[in-house]
């Protein structure tokens, strides 16, 4: 297909997923509105429909809860086809019903840049009209998910980070104890192929979860203190101390500066904590259980979210570099969303060594911040030719450009259509 082609499949995509407003992540296998999945979602509209951009993450923060918190799912309304759906969270703690954690917090960074495709009053208004409520949600990350002032952020379940069949989490889901979960009947694998999918023991481990912390009415005090899964993930701690520093610039930009001073501690806060989750044998930073202090043993695509978070330090770049190209040499397409060389890792089942191109979008920019075009172009590169191989899938194998998951999948439209797609300069080479 050509580019011109493959931007009207993109956008096509896109608009054949909108629920009139907000948009799902895929017919059949995600029949709802996903957190970040809607947040990428609006810069790939950005590029052709700047209302429309705006209109997604204003429908997503419309299911804010009373405590800050911004779900991961919204449950607009009944779809069978999923589970669990939301009898199964118990939920009451926003106007729409929801699941009961969140997902990495994109929103602050993704409308500073909707602000600079788009500087007009409107537009101004509208982010204006944003800012206490995305204020408001890292707030809640900071009370709930780093209660002991520790400068690492937790996830309460796999699902939480948005990352949700990662190996790290596998000896943290080990200690879950599995109990309160009724029978039930999965729907993930009757839309995909289960060799692409988790397993039915981390299933169960997953609703035990959810049945704990509904236990404690999904109060996040009661949350942080008990659930049985407390992880700090380096995924969730960099994309958040990213998007601080994009509030602080929002701030400025639109005159809020009475929160500065609180977002700064934040980021301070984070700046340090970050050195908790640095493996120093592997030379990476990994995930870490907070419940019983170990960290994992993996390089995760998200250790390169480093310099996204703005750490730079020679000591991080450095070994990250390396481990860099030493995967790039073990496989075709970056980025792996585990280490190749690790013994967990598995090419084509999620998040244990797909590539996903929301976090290549992601990875790319902080090496171009961090001064590094080469390897970012390499990122931009890659994820463009996954998607001409593969088509607009949920995953890649990182080894064929297998498409695995879900098709016609949002994020990855929106990515081709914000970033991977190859620039006018390119093709003129
Ligand atoms: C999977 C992913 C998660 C994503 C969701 C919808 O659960 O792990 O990150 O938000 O699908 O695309």
């Amino acid at each position: 297909m050509s580019q011109i082609e493959l931007d009207q499949v993109a956008r096509k995509i896109l608009t054949d997923n909108d629920q009139g407003g907000y948009t799902v992540p895929t017919k059949g296998l995600y029949p709802y509105q996903w957190n970040w999945d809607s947040v990428f979602v609006a810069r790939g509209f950005a590029t052709f429909d700047t209302d429309r951009a705006w209109r997604e993450i204003e429908l997503l923060f419309e299911g804010q809860w009373r405590d800050g918190m911004v779900p991961h799912i919204l449950f607009r309304k009944d779809d069978p086809s999923y589970f669990p759906g939301p009898s199964v969270w118990g939920t009451d703690g926003g106007p729409i019903p929801s699941s009961g954690h969140s997902q990495p917090p994109v929103a602050a960074t993704i409308v500073r840049d909707l602000l600079e495709l788009d500087a007009s009053d409107a537009a101004l208004d509208r982010a204006k009209l944003l800012f206490p409520k995305i204020l408001q949600w890292h707030r809640w990350f900071m009370a709930y998910r780093d209660p002991d002032n520790l400068g690492v952020i937790a996830v309460i379940h796999p699902w939480e980070s948005g990352r949700d069949n990662l190996p790290d989490w596998d000896d943290a889901l080990r200690g879950v104890e599995i109990k309160d979960v009724a029978p039930y009947e999965r729907k993930d694998t009757s839309h995909v192929d289960p060799a692409m999918r988790p397993h039915k023991e981390d299933y169960d481990r997953y609703l035990s979860i959810v049945a704990a912390c509904r236990k404690v009415g999904w109060e996040p005090e009661k949350v942080a203190r008990t659930c049985p899964f407390f992880v700090a993930d380096p995924g969730i701690t960099f994309i958040l101390l990213r998007a601080c520093r994009d509030l602080l610039a929002l701030a400025d930009r639109l005159g809020e500066t009475a929160a500065q001073p609180e977002v700064e501690g934040w980021i301070s806060r984070m700046e340090t904590g970050a050195a908790r989750l640095w493996n120093s044998e592997l030379k990476a930073h990994v995930a870490m259980n907070l419940r019983t202090g170990k960290q994992s043993d993996g390089v995760s695509s998200a250790s390169f979210l480093a310099p996204y978070a703005g750490l730079t330090d020679p000591e991080v770049l450095k070994p990250l570099r390396e481990h860099f190209d030493r995967i790039s040499a073990k496989v075709r397409y970056l980025m792996p969303s585990y280490d190749p060389e690790h013994q967990a890792y598995e090419h084509l089942r999620y998040w244990r060594g797909p590539v996903w191109a929301m976090v290549n979008f992601m990875i790319a920019r902080g090496f171009a911040e961090a001064g590094d075009p080469g390897r970012s172009d390499r990122l931009r590169r890659d994820t463009a030719a996954l998607i001409q191989t593969g088509g607009f899938a949920e995953y890649f194998s990182p080894e064929t450009a297998e498409a695995a998951g879900g098709g016609s999948f949002s994020w990855t439209a929106a990515i081709w259509l914000a970033w991977a797609r190859p620039s006018q300069a390119d093709q003129a080479a």
